[in-house]
């Protein structure tokens, strides 16, 4: 079966979810660009977008009618070419909005996926229920489909093993949002065919994104290097909360993580970004695979337990977690000894004390990003750093230090293949200005 072949029939279960609805846009996108083809005029395309309720799926159709039509706009010059006979760009965009709208067919019946040749899975992370869809698709459907799942941090041979699949499945990671998001961690387990393999790499690169193999350890590359940079953070902070508050401390670590590590955003706010009760599922299924390892939070389970979980409201806008947000941007740290949350402008001053001298000029995040001479602004920044005697200083190296060391860590334990895998990993989905393995820190 050829990849248009393959194409011809897809069912992107979760498919109204934070990730499927994101992977139908490009997926749509897509096989309407091959169905445009002059030779494939005559066949027929359906992407099954199949959700649990009708109304999610209303709410799908709305986000996709928006960003189709953007895509057509944006991309006129490309899509002119589909339809030699028309010459209004705006009838032409219109055109396509209704060709790729029409690939995607909205469904709640599991019976959809029985046609289908290639099935991608992003609903809940939850191994009993992705094995239940995979089991169920596969006993309906004679035509043997191949599997893709966006799962987090499950391991694939798991997911195929405990399905029967017999290698018909490959770990295909977007990162959040899928349509903005350049990276895609593509994870094979020991029986995936060698063909699917091939398949899901052409794909990615039709759909413009940056692939990076990891290897089937949990977690994979990103997730297992987030979540243990995610527990560094939380050590430090049991460590500083002997001398000051919980909510002091974690604002300390969400300080040097941002500014003197100059990322784009603190360690505390990526958790209630990714959400913190998905931080600890996947610190749990990592428990259950890595042995020799302490891969649980004290002080995240706290979190979890009093509710504060973060993770992101319909519209995209951040739910309050570890830290409360106006507009956006942290305005309070919970403090989970006190239960209530605390001002930061009332910790701010006496906490930054602490932290002592910062170096003049602190290059920011979003400044060096689009600086073309990044490396030596960087190597000036961290020289700065390490000829000054502050904690400050000193938690930063030390933090630094252990990024490193956990990025060496996972090509030595064979998750990553290589270092720079690592680094593009770290830099393509977590928006790094620089690698965890690099010459900054020694
Ligand atoms: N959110 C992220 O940042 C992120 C990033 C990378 C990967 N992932 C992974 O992607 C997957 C989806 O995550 P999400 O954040 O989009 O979750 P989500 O909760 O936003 O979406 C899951 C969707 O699956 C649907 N669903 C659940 N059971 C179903 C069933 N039986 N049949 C059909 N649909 C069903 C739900 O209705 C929901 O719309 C998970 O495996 C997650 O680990 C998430």
């Amino acid at each position: 079966m050829t990849y248009e072949e393959r194409l011809q029939n897809v069912t992107i279960i979760g498919a109204a979810g934070k990730m499927g609805s994101g992977i139908v846009l490009l997926t749509a996108v897509e096989m309407a660009n091959v169905s445009l083809m002059p030779e494939n005029r005559d066949k027929k395309y359906t992407l099954n977008a199949l959700d649990l309720s009708e109304d999610a799926l209303k709410g799908l159709v709305g986000y996709l009618t928006k960003q189709i039509t953007k895509i057509s706009e944006k991309k006129i010059d490309n899509i002119r070419g589909f339809y030699p006979d028309m010459n209004n760009d705006q009838e032409i965009s219109a055109q396509y909005v209704k060709d790729v709208l029409a690939v995607v067919n909205p469904v709640t019946s599991m019976d959809a996926a029985n046609d289908s040749t290639m099935i991608f899975e992003a609903a809940s992370e939850n191994p009993d229920l992705k094995v239940k869809l995979f089991t169920q698709i596969d006993e309906a459907n004679g035509k043997k489909p191949w599997y893709f799942t966006n799962t987090s941090s499950i391991p694939i041979h798991i997911l195929n093993n405990r399905a029967n699949l017999k290698g018909r499945i490959v770990g295909f990671h977007f990162y959040n949002p899928p349509a903005v998001q350049k990276l895609v961690e593509l994870i094979g387990c020991d029986e995936t065919l060698p063909e699917l393999m091939e398949f899901a790499n052409t794909y990615a690169k039709k759909l413009r994104k940056v692939v990076v193999p990891s290897n089937d350890i949990a977690a994979f590359v990103g997730n297992g290097h987030f979540l243990r940079d995610l527990l560094h953070a939380a050590g430090e902070v049991d460590m500083l909360s002997k001398d000051m508050t919980k909510a002091e401390a974690i604002f300390l670590m969400n300080t040097i993580s941002q500014k003197y590590l100059i990322r784009p955003m603190g360690i505390f706010q990526l958790v209630d970004y990714v959400g913190g009760d998905v931080c600890q599922y996947i610190l749990k299924v990592m428990s259950e695979h890595i042995s020799g390892e302490k891969l649980n939070s004290e002080l995240l389970d706290a979190f979890i337990d009093a509710g504060i979980k973060g993770g992101q409201n319909a519209d995209g806008s951040q739910k309050d977690g570890i830290l409360k947000y106006e507009k956006g941007r942290p305005v309070a740290i919970y403090d989970i000894d006190k239960k209530e949350y605390t001002d930061i402008a009332m910790i701010k001053g006496k906490c930054e004390d602490m932290l002592g001298a910062i170096p003049e000029a602190m290059p920011r995040w979003k400044d060096v990003i689009a600086d073309a001479n990044k490396q030596e602004l960087l190597a000036k920044h961290f020289e700065t750093i390490a000829k000054l005697d502050s904690a400050g200083a000193t938690l930063a190296i030390k933090y630094g230090k252990r990024c490193k060391e956990i990025g060496l860590n996972l090509v030595s334990n064979g998750v990553a293949n290589s270092k720079q895998d690592v680094n593009t990993v770290m830099q393509t989905g977590f928006f790094h200005v620089y690698g965890p393995i690099n010459d900054f820190f020694g």
